[in-house]
Formats: structure tokens, sequence, C-alpha cells
């Protein structure tokens, strides 16, 4: 199975990503937009592997305290369209931490360096020199409590993302 490790989004977050992506739509960008039920924010892509229970007990040894992530501007990897979530130093720290259990547990993934975004669309059709004037990301923040291992499968419309493991932040009084 194709697995991968993410942060979940609540509702608040997602209305304000559809809003940036009618956006785009009114200004006629064409491309695969990324349907609601699948934006996420990736935190590591394992790829094929066979057994979701090491990676889920990996997840379990990463101690994080729930951190803010904020909507913050947008971004591109060539024609993939993001928006961005700033640099918040927990989510860096969770990231590394996440990534060095992987490791120790010889759970392979892709060792790119983190670059923390939402994918909003992919082929998109801009002009890049032009940017994206007039669309502004809504300020919406969310708490992030636990981080979820994903389960991809290709379906007949594309991408189905299932969570199949949750890892929780600590709670207060909890010990690192
Ligand atoms: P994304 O984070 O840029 O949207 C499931 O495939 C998710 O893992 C997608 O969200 C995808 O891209 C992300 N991902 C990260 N690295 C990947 C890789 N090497 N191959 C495929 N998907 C990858």
């Amino acid at each position: 199975m194709r697995l991968f490790i993410a942060i979940r989004l609540n509702e608040e977050m997602i209305n304000g990503l559809m809003s940036v992506q009618s956006a785009f739509r009114q200004r006629h960008i064409g491309g695969h937009y990324t349907p609601s039920e699948n934006l996420h924010v990736t935190l590591a892509f394992i790829g094929e592997y066979s057994d979701p229970e090491p990676v889920l007990n990996a997840m379990q040894t990463v101690p994080f305290r729930p951190f803010t992530i904020t909507l913050d501007g947008f971004g591109n990897f060539n024609d993939l369209l993001w928006c961005g979530i700033g640099h918040p130093e927990e989510l860096t720290a969770c990231v590394k931490r996440l990534r060095r259990a992987l490791a120790e547990e010889g759970i392979p993934f892709d060792r790119k360096t983190f670059a923390p975004h939402i994918t909003l669309l992919r082929k998109a059709s801009f002009d890049r020199s032009k940017g994206l004037p007039g669309i502004t990301v809504p300020n919406v923040s969310m708490e992030v409590r636990s981080i979820s291992l994903m389960r991809s499968d290709r379906g007949k419309h594309g991408m189905i993302y299932t969570e199949i493991g949750r890892a929780d932040a600590q709670t207060e009084g909890e010990s690192e």
C-alpha cells in the first residue's frame, strides 16, 4: 500500500482553501484542483510499504505538543500551486523527530527537504510572470493535535486518501 504521514485540516481551514480555489477558478486558472477532502499537509512521504504497523509505532514515539498553523501566502513548484503555512518552529521540530524515528526503524521515506505546503492544484495553467494578482489568503489558523498515517489509493475519479492511524500530541502534564 502507498503510505504518507500528514496533518489533516479542520473545516475552517478547508473552507478557507476552497475560497482560494474558487478565486483561481474565477480567474480561469485551469488544472487538477485538489478535492476538498484531500487537502492536507504532507509531513513524510513513505510510498509503497506493506506494513503500516511499524510506521504507526514510529509515529507514536514522536513527542510533540499541540501547535498552531496559519494559512500564509502562495507558492508554486513548477506548475503545482500551493498555499503555505509558514515555518512554525514546532512543526519543523515535529517533522525532524518524525523523520528520525522513521529512519531509526528502517522505514523508507522521501528525504527531500521539508517544505510545508498544501497543494491546491496541479498542472496549473497560469502565467507565472504575472503571479496571482488580487488573490489573498484568508487569515485562518488551526491547532494541530495529531498527525495521521494516510493510505493513498487510485480511485476511478482520482486519488482517495484514507486515515488508517493517528498519533496524538502530548497533553499538559505529560513529559517529553
Ligand atoms: P504534495 O504534498 O505536494 O501534495 C500523497 O501522494 C501526498 O504525498 C501528496 O500530497 C504528495 O504531494 C505528497 N508527496 C510528497 N512526496 C512525494 C513523492 N515523492 N511522491 C508522491 N507524492 C509525494
